[in-house]
Formats: structure tokens, sequence, C-alpha cells
């Protein structure tokens, strides 16, 4: 073939990133369940990061979770505040706690001026979400929360197209997914009981499906609610046949439905499920006075989708449909953590900042609330 040296020029560029890794971050890990093994797994591949320390409640868990994983010279506690306490020079921590103790964790991190990797959803209710931005406010640290499908090339299409205009103007959002039987208990009960996790579908995966709809559009702030969550399949003993205990157990919601007003006259129509009797609540929907977006609907679903995306158009006077190309599929966990990683480095800022995250949080709050009263309810956010 012919020297085409010069046409190389129109390659794509294949970026790569010179990590300087002669100073460490200092990293300690606050819960040591299971998601903590993917953010350990994450920053053991990060020739700048030293996991210094870890705590978790359960005696001896964080240490034998060192061992699996094979870190060495970190020390141990039984409690996030322990942790915080004796460890003088962290950078930041990984907050890997189940949702009912985010808030707590959270606030005494930063009150101790160490940044905050805070895992989803933000909190259990709006007002804790409220508290720690408070302390975030003064600290002046770099609070994040761990939505990593924001990390993806392909959820960041979705606003893209948004952003585009293509679209034009947006007024209506449709959540979609939602899970046929998809009740997380394969690791104990953290997820189901009130005290551990105090919401259950709505925040679990609920907070995915509004930061995928509710990100694209900018997070328009919530203005009312009128929700509606169920626990047929929790509270059911013959779901878990395993472990028809675990009804009993079962204090949050696993299914949620609700209708919501937002700033700029857009509608969000909600539903997630962890259980029901069909395959799927639908696929996600974006619609504008210029097109529609359809966000495919996956299997078992947990804020990502896997086929491509969809846009509706007229043309002229035809109606036309073409779809969006998926890009590879990364590890959305070590993007996550690298952006934390660096954004202490770099004196950066949160990759998903809780200013978002906030309404979302307002979202699920209301969503809560309007279920236990039965009516539609106002949000109304207190100033931080
Ligand atoms: N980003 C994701 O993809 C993803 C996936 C799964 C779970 N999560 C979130 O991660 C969080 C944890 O989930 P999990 O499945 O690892 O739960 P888990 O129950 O397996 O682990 C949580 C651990 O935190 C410990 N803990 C609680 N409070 C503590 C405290 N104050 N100090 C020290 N340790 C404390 C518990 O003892 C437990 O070992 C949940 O909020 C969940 O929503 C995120």
């Amino acid at each position: 073939m012919a020297n085409v040296a010069g046409l190389d020029a129109f390659k794509e560029n294949q970026e790569t990133t010179v990590i300087d890794a002669s100073k460490k971050v200092k990293i300690g890990i606050i819960g040591t369940g299971w998601i903590a093994e993917s953010h350990i797994n994450a920053y053991k591949n990060m020739p700048d990061v030293e996991i210094v320390a870890m705590a978790d409640l359960v005696p001896g868990k964080a240490e034998a979770f060192a061992k699996k994983f094979g870190v060495e010279n970190c020390r141990f506690y039984e409690s996030d505040e322990a942790l915080i306490a004796a460890e003088k020079d962290l950078d930041g921590v990984s907050i890997c706690t189940y949702n009912g103790t985010h808030a707590s964790c959270a606030i005494h991190a930063l009150n101790a001026g160490i940044n905050v990797m805070l895992e989803k959803p933000f909190t259990v209710t709006l007002d804790e979400a409220v508290e720690v931005m408070k302390a975030e406010k003064k600290s002046g640290k770099i609070l994040t929360i761990g939505f990593q499908p924001r990390m993806s090339e392909n959820m960041k299409m979705i606003k893209k197209i948004v952003d585009s205009g293509e679209l034009g103007k947006v007024y209506y959002l449709q959540a979609g997914g939602g899970r046929r039987r998809g009740i997380p208990t394969p690791f104990g009960t953290t997820f189901i009981e009130k005290e551990t996790a105090g919401i259950g579908a709505v925040g679990d995966i609920g907070s995915y499906s509004l930061d995928m709809l509710m990100g694209a559009v900018g997070y328009p702030k919530p203005l009312t609610v009128s929700g509606y969550t169920s626990a047929f399949f929790g509270k059911d003993p013959g779901y878990y046949p395993n472990h028809p205990e675990y009804a009993e157990k079962f204090g949050v919601d696993d299914f949620a439905a609700a209708f919501v007003r937002l700033e700029g006259d857009i509608i969000l129509d909600f539903r997630i499920s962890w259980a029901m009797n069909m395959d799927t609540c639908g696929d996600a929907l974006i619609l504008g006075t210029k097109g529609g977006l359809r966000i495919p609907s996956t299997e078992c679903w947990n804020g990502e989708f896997d086929s491509p995306l969809k846009i509706y158009k007229t043309i002229g006077d035809e109606t036309v449909e073409y779809s969006v190309p998926l890009k590879p599929r990364e590890d959305l966990f070590a993007k996550k953590l690298r952006a934390f990683v660096d954004s202490i480095k770099n004196g950066g800022t949160a990759t998903v900042p809780s200013s978002e995250i906030l309404y979302n949080q307002a979202i699920i709050d209301g969503i809560v609330k309007s279920a236990e009263s039965g009516k539609e309810v106002e949000i109304n956010i207190p100033e931080i």
C-alpha cells in the first residue's frame, strides 16, 4: 500500500494519561461489604493511591476484607467515627455503608476535612441530604455521589441529544426499567430492613432512574409529587424459598410510582420495581416538541442501557426513526473512582455534585411522604 502517513493525522487520537505516582493519595474505606469490593478493585489499580484504613461495624470484617484483596499496611476500625478520629492525614474516604448510615458517615468525614465519595443513594431522607450539604459547605471539601452510570459515554449521549436541541422543548419524562424478580438479598438483608436501608427500590434503583432523566434535562427543581409505594413481594415469605424469614424483616418498598411536576413545565412519570408480575416498567422516554427519545429497557435494570437509543422526528411530512449506535462498555467503577482521586489531586470539583442529587433525593422523599399520606405533597427544600 502507498505511504499514507499524512492521512494518519485523521486517525482518532488514542489518549494516554500519565499518572504522577510520586505522591500517594491516602484513602480510607468505610463499610467493607459488597460494593466496597468494586471500590477496592479500582483503587488497587491506581499507582497513586494508598489504602491506609478501613472500618466496618462488624468486628473482624474489615480485616478479612483487606486480607481477601491483598491490602497490606492498613489500619482497621470498628466504626467510621473511630477511623476518622484516629486517621489524621486521610485525603479521601469511600463511604460504602448501607443507606441508613450514609448521612452520619459523610457528615463525620466532612467535619474532619476529608473528601468524600458517597455511595448512592445520597441519603434516606431529604433532611439528611440537607444536613450533609451543610457540612460539605462548611468544610469546602469535595462530596461526590457514587452514580457510576454518569461516567458512561452511552449515558452521556442522552444529555448530548437533549442539549443539542434536536428534541425541542422537553415536556415529559417517563422513567422505565425495573425488575421482575430482583429484590437484592443475595448477601443478606441490609437492603430490605428499615433500619439499614431506610428506603427500598425507590432509592436503590429509583435513584439511578431519576439521575438518568433528571441529569439529561439539567436537574430542574421538583415542585410537587403524588407518589405510591408497595411491598407485596418483599413481605411474602414465598418470595424467598430459602429464607422465608426475610419477609418479616422486609421494611421498605419493592415498587414505587409517582407523578412529579418539575420547574420549567416538565412532567416526570416515574415507576420503579424490584419485583412485579411484568418483565419491565417499559422503556424510558423523553418527549420534546421536535423529537422524542427512547432509552431501551434492559433485562435486570441497573441504571444503564444496552441497546441503541432511538430518536423519533418528523422530517418534511415524513415520520422518521433513527438509532444511535452503542459505544463500547467501560469499567465505570474505575472511571468514577479515578475521577474522585483526580479531583482530590487537582483541587477539582465533584463529578456528581450534591447540588444536583439534592433534587433526586427530594423526589424520593416526596414519593415516600406522599405514599404515606395518600396525598400529593409539595416539595420544600430548606436553605443550605
Ligand atoms: N454504585 C453501585 O453500583 C452500587 C451497587 C450496590 C450497592 N451500592 C450502594 O452501596 C451501599 C452499600 O451496599 P452493600 O451492598 O455494600 O451493603 P452491605 O450491607 O454489603 O455493606 C455495608 C457495610 O457497611 C457497614 N457499616 C454500616 N455503617 C457503618 C459505619 N457507621 N461504620 C463502618 N461500617 C459501617 C456494615 O457493617 C456493612 O458491612 C448501599 O448504599 C448501596 O445502595 C451501590
